[in-house]
């Protein structure tokens, strides 16, 4: 097998543990994992929080509402999302979306981690507090860290608001929500170009 067949049969297999995981009470309640998708050896890889109902019910990332305005969001600054590769941290969906809980971020985590070793992205994007959260250990600390760059095992690392959030907050105002988040979508968008 050639090295680029190895690191397609990696992913697969990955997938197919995820696909099987019972580590946590989510798989009882899940129609289907989330996986994640996009473009392997991707430079950008986009991280949110787990699936909600209809993730759940097609098997992919971020194709629901807080998806559609993630997909504006990327258009806006001319970032391909079909060049990035997305994925959240809990492949399943908490019910009524509720946040994962520090139990499902560490069980369902590992996965997320074999996921990064494999593309090796330069950069990575949390979306919202559960990724920031799983990656810095810290908690609540996406209004202060939003728009900043940090680093996770040497890959920057990047915040933004997550969409369901902006999708509860209707402002356009200076410093409103949507608005700094027009701001760091841009700056993502430098750094990016900047890679290339
Ligand atoms: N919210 C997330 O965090 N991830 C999805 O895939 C969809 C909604
Ligand atoms: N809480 C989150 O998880 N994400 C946000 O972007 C804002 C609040």
């Amino acid at each position: 097998m050639n090295r680029e067949s190895n690191y397609q049969s990696a992913f697969q297999e990955l997938e197919e543990q995820v696909k099987r995981c019972d580590r946590c009470g989510l798989c009882s309640s899940r129609t289907q994992t989330v996986f994640g998708e996009g473009k392997l050896n991707s430079k950008l890889m986009l991280v949110g929080e787990a699936p909600g109902e209809d993730e759940d019910k097609t098997g992919r990332p971020f194709v629901g509402r807080a998806g559609q305005l993630l997909d504006k969001i990327l258009i806006a600054a001319k970032i391909d999302r079909q060049a990035a590769y997305v994925a959240n941290v809990v492949k399943c969906r908490p019910p009524n979306n509720r946040t994962p809980t520090q139990d499902e971020i560490l069980k369902c985590g590992g996965f997320l981690e074999a996921q990064i070793a494999l593309i090796k992205p330069k950069i990575l994007v949390a979306l919202g507090n559960t990724p920031l959260k799983f990656f810095l250990k810290v908690s609540g600390g996406i209004t202060k860290m939003r728009g900043q760059w940090q680093m996770w095992r040497g890959v920057p690392l990047f915040a933004m608001f997550h969409p369901s959030y902006l999708l509860r907050e209707d402002s356009r105002a200076v410093g409103s929500p949507k608005e700094l988040t027009w701001h760091d979508v841009q700056e993502l968008k430098l750094r990016l170009d900047e890679l290339n």
